[in-house]
């Protein structure tokens, strides 16, 4: 299966998929892997009763550092990969436009929160910090204003406050398969309106 033959009814088991097959893979030297990361982000999500759509989001942030046409990331790289867009990419057929949408900022947030919270660089880790510097670093004034004009920037910078928490080595979280009939929910309700 490719993400090009996918559809509604093959898209979730495709990303179970990558959860069990690629999942364990290091996450740019964090010392999670990328699959616990991306479930980290999906528990606090649901402990915050954040709703279906924003914790299908935390859960798949990340999801383009698998699919991307770049490859995934390493701590040697010197440019961006892409992967929020990667991500979005994969995702936009299937998901409604909160989840799409939040997957595409979650980088752009982490440069937004850079530029306005003087809090949250410090809540880096240290390869977050290495890849926002080929990310494009803090955002300018004009580009804060841009970002406050997408309808979901508040929901994308949940997510990222997500991101940034679910990184602690030994915490359990509940398995893919908890979230699967979530995602499939989700997805069949939004393509039942586009209908
Ligand atoms: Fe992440």
């Amino acid at each position: 299966m490719t993400a090009t033959t996918l559809d509604r009814s093959t898209i979730v088991p495709f990303l179970a998929r990558v959860f069990v097959e690629r999942g364990a893979e290091e996450y740019l030297g964090e010392p999670v892997t990328i699959a616990e990361h991306m479930l980290q982000g999906a528990m606090l999500a649901e402990k915050e009763e954040a709703g279906d759509e924003l914790v299908s989001a935390a859960l798949l942030h990340d999801i383009g550092h698998f699919t991307g046409a770049f490859g995934t990331y390493s701590s040697e790289d010197t440019v961006d990969r892409h992967h929020d867009e990667e991500g979005a990419r994969l995702l936009a057929p299937f998901f409604p436009p909160l989840i799409v949408q939040c997957v595409r900022l979650h980088v752009a947030a982490k440069r937004y929160l850079c530029a306005t919270d003087p809090s949250y660089f410090a809540k880096l880790s240290s390869a977050s910090v290495h890849t926002l510097s080929l990310q494009g670093g803090p955002m300018d004034a004009q580009e804060v204003a841009a970002f406050r004009l997408n309808p979901f920037h508040r929901e994308a910078v949940k997510v990222r406050l997500w991101d940034e928490e679910g990184k602690r080595p030994g915490v359990r979280t509940p398995p893919f398969a908890h979230y699967a009939p979530m995602l499939q929910r989700v997805i069949d309700r939004h393509m039942k309106e586009c209908v």
